[in-house]
């Protein structure tokens, strides 16, 4: 058994399972990566990490500095995480209706809390947040040019939030043995889906990289990249546009919550997978995928976050 130094030695290479229970027999098999079992509980630790640390190296970030960010939960709690144990005050701007736990976990690290009122009248809450957390940036923005010795993450579109999902992407390529027909990952600011795809695409220029974004979107992507109305380019755009310019990603595709919570709820219960909505929404475009490539065919897909944070919701008190 591996033994290390600190915590942040346990951030990444996660675990990569083969789901045999929700997927039938004849398809393609389908593989999840296991990211709710970072540290702080989602993918979010990668790029929070990285960061952080490139901002040190390029002296944005220095002892005594503040680290703000825009987030609807993961972002915040795996910058919480890191933030507290290099030394550094955090405050987290999240969108008004966020679950309890998130706000829990944020301040279970120490960090600060600010809840912004949405000004979207998106009802997107559970897959990812990229439109929900335009009224965050904005107060990130103008805190960043008000405070002296304050730091904005920015992952929307900092791009070493792209840099740690290459990171991610050969890892996977290293788990499968080089064999990926298929990645499939949902949209938050895109980090995740644009990082994977550019290190799947250098090694495998035949693999198909799908998107996933949830069906209640305002300003969907699978209808043609738009920026989000009065929205300036210091709070939108970014990874997502860059994205979808560099041709990488075949194809987004839109999944309901209910599709999406059904899949998890099944993640849960038949797999013991402890993940969370978007993960079910990513296993159940990965299956759609793995019926269309067939048998010998390799889909890849991730298990963004832990299930932990959203135990209060209704749908899963019941
Ligand atoms: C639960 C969850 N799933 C998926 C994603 C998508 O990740 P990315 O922001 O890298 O596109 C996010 C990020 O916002 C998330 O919080």
């Amino acid at each position: 058994m591996k033994v290390v130094d600190s915590i942040l030695d346990l951030i990444g290479n996660t675990p990569m399972v083969k789901l045999t229970k929700v997927a039938e027999k004849g398809i393609a098999e389908v593989y999840a990566k296991c990211e709710y079992m970072n540290p702080s509980g989602s993918l979010k630790d990668r790029i929070a990490l990285e960061m952080i640390r490139e901002a040190e190296t390029e002296g944005k970030l220095k002892p005594g500095y503040s680290i703000i960010e825009a987030s609807t939960g993961n972002t915040g709690t795996a910058i919480s995480f890191i933030g507290a144990y290099l030394g550094y005050k955090v405050a987290i701007f999240m969108p008004e209706g966020m679950t309890p736990e998130r706000i829990k976990l944020i301040e279970s690290y120490g960090a600060e809390i600010h809840q912004i009122k949405l000004e979207s009248s998106s009802e997107e809450k559970s897959v990812a947040g990229a439109e929900v957390e335009i009224g965050t940036r904005l107060k990130c923005l103008k805190l960043e040019r008000s405070q002296p010795n304050t730091w904005w993450a920015r992952q929307f579109s900092n791009a070493a939030n792209v840099k740690a999902h290459i990171k991610t992407g050969r890892e996977i390529l290293e788990q499968m043995g080089g064999k990926v027909d298929a990645f499939v990952a949902s949209i938050g600011v895109g980090g995740t889906l644009y990082g994977v795809a550019k290190a799947l695409k250098e090694q495998i220029p035949t693999a198909r990289i799908i998107g996933v974004e949830p069906a209640s979107a305002n300003y969907p992507i699978s209808e043609g990249f738009s920026k989000i109305p009065g929205a300036s380019d210091d709070v939108t755009g970014g990874i997502i546009e860059e994205m979808m310019k560099s041709g990488l990603v075949e194809e987004v595709v839109k999944v309901t919550n209910s599709d999406a919570i059904t899949m998890s709820d099944r993640l849960v219960r038949e797999e013991g997978l402890f993940c969370g909505i978007s993960s079910g929404a990513n296993v159940y475009q990965a299956l759609k995928v793995a019926k269309e490539l067939g048998e010998g065919k390799r889909v890849v897909t991730v298990l963004p976050d832990s299930r932990d944070r959203y135990l209060s919701e209704k749908k899963y008190t019941t």
